[in-house]
């Protein structure tokens, strides 16, 4: 992922300062009684001037109501449909022998566009629009007219079919859906979403996440910290970015072992996308200029493949510092789990049931930490916390590292933010230039990585 997203602007969105009420745009549009089964109903539906197409965010509202104007123009998601029709995509399917085109495949419209059934539609949409509004809010059919209404409560849209994306764990499960991938044991259903090393050898990217990263990336349509609401304080800028760091990481924990559990009882195992890729796919050097065998193999017999530890390794410091019983326990599991997965024929049964164990207790964290309150000093442990570590981390694997990277960057914007330390732009750029080390994964080094963490170390204070 490029970290400075530059799109090209699509056509010109036509559109004039939005002068209608918010509560005029619900009266445009036809309203579904809500005892009628929830259906999607397309993002033109939400895009009129006076709803979400708002060029200007419109003063004096909680909501910007430019949410589509950004998506269209900004983000990603509206343009995920057209990668699958060009020649990557198309590539793609004619190596994996789809027998379609990739657009007009299940396996790829699943995470690419908001497939539905005809029976799920409420009304004619374009596949092509990509992944729009309905794909992270939930079919609107039920709260489209409602939601509108002034003071209308989130809780009853909620109850009528929106996803809680206000809430950070069910957000950063809707994220991951799509990013990290859901159980194909249901593969008669076309919510069926995976990417497994066969697509990724057929030229997919490999997939990873961190919400408050990805969140900057997409970029947020919402304001971020929430403005108070009726009944709710707003939130305190100093901890949103920490908050959605790690309680992002504690979910995306809970879902990878919940993807492990089920990959455990599926035909192809281990899957090697589970493994640390650099393991299997990095440039040979001669043997007195290997860190790998200098560094020898912990915990596995020198060769065999590691277990992609990424997404553990830098939230155990988050982990350990909220509560370190949990935390041991949460170790115990893991380390289960790393080390069977680390063996060249990992037994199914011993990871499936030490990841089963992990699930919950990453659960209970993500709980925890949704609630709890932070502060700076938070900001900064965890941080000193990562960098103090800099072998673990960087000998976990390049993916690993990618984590770590991401994370000083969410953490090191929220804690510059409240004190502005004298040496900022030195701890900048020494951030940045861990993720200039990741540009070439085959060729990463882990002794590199390990002295950029000691240097950023050296730097906190
Ligand atoms: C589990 C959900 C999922 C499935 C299924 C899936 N993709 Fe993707 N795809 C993604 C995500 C997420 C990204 C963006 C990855 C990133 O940048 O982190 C992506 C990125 C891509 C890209 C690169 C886009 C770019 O901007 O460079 C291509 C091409 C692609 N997918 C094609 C396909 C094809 C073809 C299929 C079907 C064979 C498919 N995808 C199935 C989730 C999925
Ligand atoms: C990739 C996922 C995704 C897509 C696509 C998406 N949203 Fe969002 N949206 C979010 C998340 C996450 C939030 C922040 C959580 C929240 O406030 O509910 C959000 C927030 C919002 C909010 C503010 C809600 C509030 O109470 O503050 C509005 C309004 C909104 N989105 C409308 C739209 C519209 C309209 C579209 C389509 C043009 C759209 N979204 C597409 C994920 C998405
Ligand atoms: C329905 C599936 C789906 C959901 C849900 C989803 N995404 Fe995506 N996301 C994709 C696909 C597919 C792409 C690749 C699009 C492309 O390359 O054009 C993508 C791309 C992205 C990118 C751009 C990555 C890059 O390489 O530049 C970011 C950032 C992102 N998503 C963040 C999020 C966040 C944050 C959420 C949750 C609030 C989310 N996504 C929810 C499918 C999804
Ligand atoms: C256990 C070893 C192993 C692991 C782990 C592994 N791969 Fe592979 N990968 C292979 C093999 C073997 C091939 C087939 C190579 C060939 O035939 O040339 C392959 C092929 C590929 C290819 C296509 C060939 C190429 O060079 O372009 C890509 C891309 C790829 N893997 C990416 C990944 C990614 C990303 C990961 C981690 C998510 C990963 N692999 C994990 C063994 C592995």
């Amino acid at each position: 992922m490029h970290f400075v997203t530059q799109l090209p602007l699509r056509a010109a969105f036509a559109a004039t300062s939005a002068l209608l009420s918010l509560a005029l745009c619900g009266a445009a549009q036809s309203t579904k009684p809500a005892a009628e089964a929830q259906k999607y109903i397309g993002p033109g539906s939400c895009a009129a001037t006076s709803c979400h197409g708002s060029v200007k965010p419109v003063a004096d509202s909680r909501i910007l109501q430019t949410e589509y104007t950004t998506w269209i123009l900004k983000d990603k998601h509206s343009r995920a449909f057209q990668v699958l029709t060009g020649e990557v995509g198309e590539r793609m399917a004619r190596i994996l022998k789809l027998g379609t085109k990739a657009e007009e495949s299940p396996k790829c419209l699943a995470c690419h566009a908001l497939y539905a059934t005809p029976e799920q539609r409420g009304r004619a949409f374009e596949i092509s629009e990509g992944v729009s509004c309905e794909n992270c809010h939930g079919p609107a059919s039920a709260w489209l007219g409602s939601h509108t209404t002034r003071d209308w409560p989130h809780e009853k849209s909620v109850a009528q079919g929106m996803h809680d994306t206000r809430n950070v764990i069910h957000r950063t499960e809707k994220c991951l859906e799509c990013h990290l991938g859901t159980n194909p044991q249901s593969a008669a259903k076309p919510t069926n979403k995976f990417v497994d090393h066969e697509m990724i050898a057929a030229g997919h990217p490999d997939l990873y996440f961190e919400l408050d990263s990805f969140s900057a990336v997409m970029p947020r349509h919402w304001k971020a910290p929430r403005e108070s609401a009726p009944g709710k304080p707003a939130e305190d800028p100093s901890w949103v970015g920490v908050r959605d760091w790690s309680v992002g990481q504690a979910v995306q924990l809970r879902a990878a072992m919940e993807r492990l559990t089920w990959r455990a009882k599926k035909d192809t195992w281990p899957e090697y996308s589970e493994l640390s890729c650099i393991a299997c796919h990095h440039s040979l050097v001669p043997a007195q200029d290997s860190w790998r065998q200098e560094h020898g193999y912990a915990g596995r017999r020198p060769g065999d493949p590691a277990w992609n530890a990424s997404r553990y390794l830098v939230f155990r410091v988050m982990a350990r510092q909220v509560d370190s019983a949990s935390a041991q326990e949460l170790e115990k599991q893991l380390s289960a789990v790393a080390g069977e997965m680390s063996k060249l024929n990992p037994d199914r049964n011993a990871v499936s049931a030490a990841a089963s164990s992990a699930a919950p207790i990453a659960q209970q964290f993500a709980e925890r930490l949704l609630t709890m309150s932070y502060e700076p000093a938070t900001a900064l442990r965890t941080m000193q916390g990562i960098t103090q570590e800099p072998e673990t981390i960087a000998l976990g694997d390049e993916r690993t590292a990618e984590q770590a990277a991401m994370a000083l960057d969410s953490l090191y914007i929220a804690y510059s933010k409240q004190g502005s330390p004298a040496n900022a732009n030195e701890v900048r750029a020494a951030i940045n230039a861990l993720f200039q080390q990741l540009e070439n994964p085959s060729v990463y080094n882990a002794d590199q990585f390990a002295s950029g963490l000691k240097r950023i170390r050296d730097l906190l204070h």
